[in-house]
């Protein structure tokens, strides 16, 4: 028997990164899952080798997440989990708020911070069909960082995840979110190159995140281990942050 058989999860942005390592282990752990992503190539590899289902999705639109929860239903007859990992990251511009171009930062607040809203929005009455379900949101250290308008989208998961964790509680739907540590990834090392690398030596373990380093927390915060578990930030960082 395996943690997650008979589990239908959705992994948003798994067509690569931290998210393919997500759907990867979901799979590995008996889910069903269902590859959201707008990446269709590589989505539609991760899918296959994970015996999984491809929706090529835009988490930003309500229309094309309710066509990936009805392809979902339709494949695997619900959904149980959702893992909000998707955002613009690789290829983000840098400027600061108070000059960032609006249409740009209206649409990358579209992706990497309602993107957690627009899919939970589709898929908890699926879950709540079901009895309950659980939902993690992917932030980031960049939430407690000075980080520009990438920071202030993860801050606004963070804020997500207290909220939804108490609009969803009473139908058993748990909200979490992990906020991992700078990570290697295709998508750091395009963005930030040899910083990245540099930024680790301040850090409590000495090494940049590896995208396996993130499973552990968000399976068990998918699974009826953490059953009272929900609201909480964890971050998944090297000792990169402390709060108390
Ligand atoms: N890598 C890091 O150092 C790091 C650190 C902290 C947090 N994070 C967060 O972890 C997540 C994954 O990071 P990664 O390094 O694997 O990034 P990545 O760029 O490799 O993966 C992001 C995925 O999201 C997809 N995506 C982008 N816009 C989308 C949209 N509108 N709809 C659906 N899919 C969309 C991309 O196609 C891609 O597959 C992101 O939320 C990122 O902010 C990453």
């Amino acid at each position: 028997m395996k943690r997650f058989d008979g589990k239908v999860a959705v992994v948003t942005g798994a067509a690569q990164g931290i998210g393919e390592a997500y759907a990867r282990a979901l799979a590995a752990e008996g889910a069903s899952v269902v590859v959201a992503d707008v990446s269709a190539e590589a989505g539609e590899q991760v899918a296959a080798e994970v015996g999984g289902l491809f929706v090529r999705t835009d988490v930003s639109s309500h229309e094309s997440a309710a066509a990936m929860v009805e392809a979902a239903v339709s494949a695997y007859g619900g959904i149980d989990l959702l893992v909000n990992n998707a955002a613009i990251y690789g290829d983000m511009e840098f400027d600061l708020l108070v000059s960032v171009d609006w249409d740009y930062y209206r649409r990358f607040m579209s992706v990497n911070m309602d993107g957690a809203l627009v899919m939970t929005r589709a898929c908890y009455p699926e879950m709540h069909q079901r009895g309950g379900g659980a939902i993690v949101n992917q932030s980031s250290t960049a939430a407690w960082l000075y980080s520009g308008f990438y920071g202030l989208a993860k801050a606004g998961v963070n804020a997500l995840t207290q909220q939804l964790a108490h609009e969803l509680g009473g139908m058993g739907i748990r909200v979490n979110a992990i906020a991992p540590g700078p990570t290697d990834t295709a998508a750091t090392h395009k963005q930030a190159g040899d910083a990245a690398r540099e930024l680790v030596k301040g850090m409590a373990l000495k090494r940049m995140g590896r995208p396996d380093d993130m499973v552990g927390a968000c399976l068990f915060l998918l699974s009826d281990e953490a059953a009272w578990l929900t609201g909480q930030i964890i971050a998944v960082d090297g000792g990169q942050t402390f709060r108390s």
